[in-house]
């Protein structure tokens, strides 16, 4: 079990399979890029396996969820999702994405036992995407999402970063539209994970904006705190149901006290938190010989060390070195 010093236990696992992306979220990347990983710096298909069956044989991982960067980048990775499915017990198996290519790859992960999809699109227009993006690729993220519904990868969730001015006007649209498509839509705050350090808290839209901005035109109702469990996203019913809102306010409505996660970054490192200082380095054992025993000792030492919360509101708060497309988000 990956327990910590405050009694929580990790069951969702969270695996980066690369840092690359080929879009340059303005809150995530600069244009030209970053650094990127080397092909041996990063985990090998069999490396990432060996790490996922000993979470789930003997850590007690419930759930796997495969990131990037863009995890459709990753060659192998319809192969890792069915070796994934294949283990036992056998894990839930999710993915986030920002679409791009699912429309290609969707029916085949759904076959290789790829249980639903998390996708990023923060809005209707393509012209504020491409500004957003800095890539004109709004059609291609239309084109997965509808795949993605049609192979059967549901519910579909919509991730949604509002940045000001350039779609904080759009919660109320992309909802209907949300509601429309049968996408399940969660807001999420700006966090300061930026590989560019250019994050504000005053230039942040908070979860309080955004639940205003919706209340303009739908009616939205608490689900109350039993029903989120451990979920970063606080749910709203909308105009009385069945269909709902989500919330991930990272910064002004922290849900580290839940908190069940633990990650792995494409270079095998264990990452006890999205905001955590330190990293343990399960590659440099697994190719040095360890063995399964050892490893999962190793990983569960690096939980056992989680701290409380994520430090935002510290006044001596520190951006961690490893930007949000290196971590997996
Ligand atoms: P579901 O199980 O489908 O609800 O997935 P999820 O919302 O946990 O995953 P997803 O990858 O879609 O992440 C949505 C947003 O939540 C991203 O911005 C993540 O960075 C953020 N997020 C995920 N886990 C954590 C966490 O442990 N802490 C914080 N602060 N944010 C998180
Ligand atoms: N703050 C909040 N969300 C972010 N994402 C990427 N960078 C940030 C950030 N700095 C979102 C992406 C994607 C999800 C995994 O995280 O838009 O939906
Ligand atoms: Fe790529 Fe996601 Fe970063 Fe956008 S937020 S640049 S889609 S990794």
């Amino acid at each position: 079990m990956l327990i910590d010093t405050f009694g929580r236990v990790a069951t969702d696992l969270r695996v980066s399979l690369t840092d690359r992306c080929n879009l340059r979220c303005t809150y995530c990347m600069p244009e030209e890029g970053l650094q990127w990983l080397t092909k041996s710096d990063l985990l090998s298909d069999d490396e990432i396996i060996r790490l996922i069956d000993i979470a789930v044989g003997r850590l007690g991982i419930t759930e796997v969820r495969f990131t990037g960067g863009e995890p459709l980048l990753r060659p192998g990775l319809v192969g890792i999702v069915a070796r994934c499915a294949g283990l036992a017990p056998r894990p839930e198996i999710s993915l986030t994405t920002n679409g791009i290519g699912l429309g290609r790859t969707a029916a085949a992960l759904k076959e290789a036992g790829l249980d639903r999809v998390n996708v990023s699109l923060d809005t209707l227009r393509p012209a504020a995407f491409k500004t957003l993006t800095r890539r004109d690729r709004h059609a291609d993220v239309l084109a997965g999402l509808r795949a993605a519904h049609e192979a059967g990868l549901t519910p579909v969730k919509i991730n949604a970063v509002l940045m000001p001015g350039l779609n904080e006007d759009e919660a109320p649209d992309l909802l209907a539209w949300a509601l429309e498509h049968g996408y399940e839509l969660r807001f999420i705050e700006q966090m300061p994970l930026d590989a560019q350090h250019g994050w504000k808290r005053a230039g942040m839209i908070t979860a309080g904006d955004i639940l205003a901005s919706l209340r303009t035109r739908f009616t939205l109702t608490d689900e109350g705190a039993e029903e989120r469990g451990s979920a970063p996203a606080e749910r709203w019913t909308v105009d009385g149901g069945p269909y709902r809102v989500g919330v991930i306010g990272s910064v002004t409505r922290p849900f580290c006290g839940a908190c069940d996660r633990t990650r792995l970054t494409a270079d095998g490192q264990v990452r006890n938190c999205l905001f955590a200082q330190e990293e343990t380095d399960l590659r440099g054992a697994l190719r040095s010989g360890a063995s399964d025993d050892e490893i999962a000792g190793l990983w569960k030492t690096a939980m056992w060390g989680k701290k409380a919360g994520s430090g935002l509101d510290d006044p001596e708060f520190l951006q961690p070195d490893r930007p949000m497309s290196a971590i997996g988000g």
